[in-house]
């Protein structure tokens, strides 16, 4: 039976590819973020593409009034959601101390509460239906500290813990809650967050968003807890729980720090 999936940031890079796969699969979609014309574009493809059904709707999700206002539109058009994936997120380069404070709680506001916020508005239709999917985007960022990009990787380590927490939770409900950790990947990301010049993405030949959404879709799919995309990105991930937190926290720095 068809299932409908809420995508958060949607219009570029992971989120876009990820409604891609969802609709490939014949899913309905709702596809959320503040652009709407590049959601119009995917909704249009995606409808001849497939015969789905897809809604787009426009939301700046920092703000707690058009979370709630999301979920009531979604009520209100009857549209049962039976997967969230709570992608939409942003990174900002450079020391904490010169950091603009505004752009860090944004930061918050979108990576942290806006999807906290999400899970627990669309949760409780899924358990009384006893089926439902949750993707959260984190990052490999979750696995440590990040000198240089120290909020970021905070609010990644924040997605990591509350839904592996929220993934015990609902063990026997039928629902499930994966977190995704990707490493850097080909997006809008790395402009966005004004990280072009460190060593973690210059020069280096990083994976397709189409490439990671997928692996993001089948984790999801298969329920499990968390998913780390890439062997290399596993090893480190998996190298990361061993080492001190001092030695681990300045080699993030090293490799954070400008080519
Ligand atoms: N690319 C990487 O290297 C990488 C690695 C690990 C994890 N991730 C995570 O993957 C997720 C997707 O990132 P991406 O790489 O696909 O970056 P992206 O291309 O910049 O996409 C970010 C998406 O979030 C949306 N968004 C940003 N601010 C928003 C807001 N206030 N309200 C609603 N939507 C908003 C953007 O849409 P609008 O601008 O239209 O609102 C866009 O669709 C993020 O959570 C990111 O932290 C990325």
């Amino acid at each position: 039976m068809s299932q409908t999936f809420l995508i958060t940031g949607a219009s570029s890079g992971i989120g876009y590819e990820l409604a891609k796969v969802c609709g490939r699969d014949r899913h309905n979609l709702v596809l959320v973020a503040r652009r709407e014309e590049p959601l119009k574009a995917l909704k249009s493809e995606l409808e001849s593409a497939y015969g789905i059904q897809v809604w787009t709707y426009r939301a700046d999700l920092t703000q707690a009034e058009a979370r709630q206002q999301l979920f009531g539109w979604t009520q209100a058009e009857g549209i049962a959601v039976d997967g969230l994936v709570n992608n939409a997120g942003f990174g900002d380069y450079g020391p904490f101390v010169e950091t603009d404070w505004d752009k860090q709680e944004q930061m918050i506001q979108l990576n942290v509460l806006a999807l906290t916020h999400l899970t627990r508005l669309f949760l409780p239709a899924m358990v009384a239906r006893q089926q439902g999917k949750i993707l959260n985007l984190a990052s490999t960022a979750a696995f440590q500290p990040g000198p240089l990009m120290a909020v970021y990787f905070a609010t990644k380590a924040y997605v990591l813990s509350f839904t592996s927490a929220i993934a015990s939770e609902l063990e026997g409900t039928g629902v499930t809650a994966t977190t995704f950790c990707p490493g850097p990947t080909t997006s809008e990301f790395q402009e966005n967050s004004g990280m072009g010049q460190s060593k973690l993405v210059q020069g280096r030949k990083l994976p397709t968003a189409a490439e990671v959404a997928e692996l993001g879709y089948q984790a999801m799919q298969r329920g499990e807890w968390v998913a780390v995309q890439g062997l290399s990105n596993r090893a480190l991930t998996l190298a990361s729980r061993f080492l001190p937190r001092k030695l681990l926290t300045n080699a993030v720095r090293q490799m954070q720090s400008p080519a």
